[in-house]
């Protein structure tokens, strides 16, 4: 298919995992794709794999400067957008006594107030019909120990998909959150777990997953093609669940 030929598309953290699935299927249906990491190297990876065509810009995605300076890098290079996968995210699992205020701030710093603000600073490169698409979680919508933080910050995203839908409808903007259960990606390296810990945690999610496996990043990067496409014109201000029915059954 060549849905996104002619099209350009931003993907936050497209240097690894659901986020760099999403720039390859994107960069396959023809889309001119930027994407974004902290890492260098991890980017120039990526970017070489996605074509000539791919723009990686280095970003932090938890902070508002960086945010700005993101949408300042596309609108230099011409670039106008009709799709935003807004992905990059942390996920940082800790007991709730645990918790305290940095590991609260670096959590919604990146995957709610970066997520908020990149959003805004991108406003004026948005196309009409543009199509925004933000990386949820069913943690959202499941009491899973230690995930409070993540999962907080993860239902925010739900919400403005709600708020932002309705203001930025007039100008042929819709926003929805597509909401995966658990993905093989090195995320799950990023939990902050040593090597026993995280070995427990895979047996457990995967017992609670009805389908038996955990989910290729393919399968959520197929969901927000179809969010970001025209195909979804009436889809608006919702969420799509992609887990193997963990939340669901
Ligand atoms: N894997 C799952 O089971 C799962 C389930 C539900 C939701 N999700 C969500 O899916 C999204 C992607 O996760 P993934 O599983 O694909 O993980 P991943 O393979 O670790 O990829 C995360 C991507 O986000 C980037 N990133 C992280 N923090 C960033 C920051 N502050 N600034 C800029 N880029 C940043 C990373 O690049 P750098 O590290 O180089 O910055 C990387 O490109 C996240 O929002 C996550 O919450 C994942």
């Amino acid at each position: 298919m060549t849905r996104f030929q002619g099209r350009s598309v931003l993907v936050t953290g497209g240097s690894s995992g659901i986020g760099f699935a999403a720039a390859k299927a994107f960069a396959d249906e023809g889309a001119r794709v930027v994407i974004t990491g902290r890492d260098a190297d991890a980017l120039d990876t990526a970017r070489t794999q996605l074509g000539a065509n791919a723009l990686a810009v280095r970003n932090d995605a938890g902070s508002i400067a960086s945010a700005r300076e993101l949408a300042a890098a596309i609108d230099a290079a011409g670039i106008r957008l009709d799709a935003v996968f807004v992905n990059a995210g942390t996920a940082k699992f800790a007991p709730f006594p645990e918790v305290d205020e940095a590991f609260w701030d670096a959590t919604f710093n990146t995957n709610a107030k970066g997520a908020y603000f990149q959003i805004q600073a991108l406003l004026p490169l948005l196309n009409k019909g543009a199509s925004i698409v933000m990386n949820g979680s069913i943690n959202a919508h499941i009491g899973m120990p230690a995930s409070s933080v993540y999962a907080a910050s993860k239902a925010a995203l739900i919400s403005l998909a709600k708020t932002l839908s309705a203001e930025l409808l007039p100008q042929g903007v819709r926003v929805n959150v597509v909401s995966p259960g658990p993905v093989q990606t090195p995320l799950y390296g990023k939990l902050g777990l040593d090597a026993a810990a995280l070995e427990a945690t895979a047996a457990q999610i995967l017992a609670q997953v009805p389908v038996g496996r955990f989910g290729k990043p393919e399968e959520i990067a197929s969901t927000v093609l179809h969010l970001a496409a025209p195909e979804s014109a009436f889809i608006v201000g919702t969420e799509i669940i992609v887990d193997g029915g963990m939340s669901q059954l």
